[in-house]
């Protein structure tokens, strides 16, 4: 079976760091085409922008030419076909196979299925992993390492993916962290027995501000309506939290704040303009370190 990327945890901390070193060289020269007569597939059943453009802007800059469909409307899908089918097909016809789904373990049954590389542009509320290179590499970027970070993740955390799977990466690092969150939306048990095992320590809190001074990474996220079944219980939580400019005063001068993206109320557009912004820079991270993985589970890195 071909070395995807579907779980973090599929990677080891020599990777991370091997494909975090890669990024950069991509950031200093971003047209590298030694991916010519290569076709990837972008497959998403989920609606995205950052993911799914980033990742056809880097397999372009890497030369190769990218499928695909963004609204299964338009696909077999809609007729009934399953997702077997339809990635042992796309298989055919492609090298490597980036998909999102809104279903828990569809990346990884993918595959398993797939003849081709398949890497996770995210699965339902489980994993992100992609994300989780370009937010590891810019925390580096910004704070110049990995190591002894104070990461403050605040909104829902029961269903981000992006904080599961930042959580386990960060893990080989000696991090702290505290998880902000109303008790609806609260770190799921299963990530606190992962950081318990390791000893890693973590603090919980409904208090935005109880813990935002000792922050090197305020790392903020938008409540999901998409995975609520209650539509209740989303509208009690929709607005847990505003971050706004008068809110950061106390903080660390180097503290950065991150956001996957989109953002709906949670940071408030005068946080933009603070030297603590850097939720835009993120997210054109995500093209460099797309570009890395893609070289990299290719074998062209
Ligand atoms: N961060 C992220 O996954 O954004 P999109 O949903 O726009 O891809």
């Amino acid at each position: 079976m071909p070395k995807s990327l579907i779980s973090i945890s599929d990677f080891t901390k020599e990777e991370m760091l091997h494909i975090l070193d890669v990024a950069a060289e991509f950031e200093k020269n971003k047209s590298q085409t030694f991916l010519q007569g290569k076709v990837v597939a972008c497959l998403f059943f989920e609606p995205s922008t950052r993911t799914r453009l980033s990742f056809e802007t880097a397999a372009n800059r890497l030369g190769a030419r990218v499928i695909g469909f963004s609204d299964v409307a338009n696909t077999s899908v809609s007729k009934g076909e399953t997702l077997k089918d339809t990635i042992k097909m796309v298989s055919n016809y492609v090298d490597l196979i980036v998909m999102r789904h809104p279903l828990e373990g569809a990346a990884r049954y993918a595959s398993e299925v797939a003849s081709v590389p398949v890497i996770n542009a995210g699965d339902g509320a489980n994993q992100h992993p992609t994300q989780t290179m370009l937010d590891l590499y810019t925390i580096k970027q910004t704070q110049g390492k990995l190591e002894n970070m104070e990461v403050n993740m605040v909104g829902d955390l029961k269903y981000g993916r992006t904080v599961h799977s930042l959580i386990q990466a960060l893990s080989y690092f000696s991090p702290k962290f505290v998880f902000t969150a109303p008790k609806e939306l609260m770190m799921p048990q299963e990530y606190k027995n992962f950081l318990a095992e390791r000893k890693i320590p973590f603090t919980e809190t409904a208090d935005l501000m109880e813990h935002i001074n000792t922050a090197d990474i305020l790392y903020m996220t938008r409540v999901q309506q998409e995975r609520f079944t209650d539509p209740i219980e989303y509208e009690n939580v929709k607005n847990c939290y505003k971050l706004s400019a008068d809110m950061l005063t106390g903080c660390k001068k180097n503290m950065r704040i991150l956001h996957p993206l989109p953002r709906v109320g949670e940071i408030a557009q005068d946080v933009d303009e603070t030297p603590f912004a850097y939720y835009f820079r993120q997210a054109g991270n995500g093209m460099y370190v797309r570009m890395a993985i893609i070289s990299y589970l290719l074998g062209y890195r």
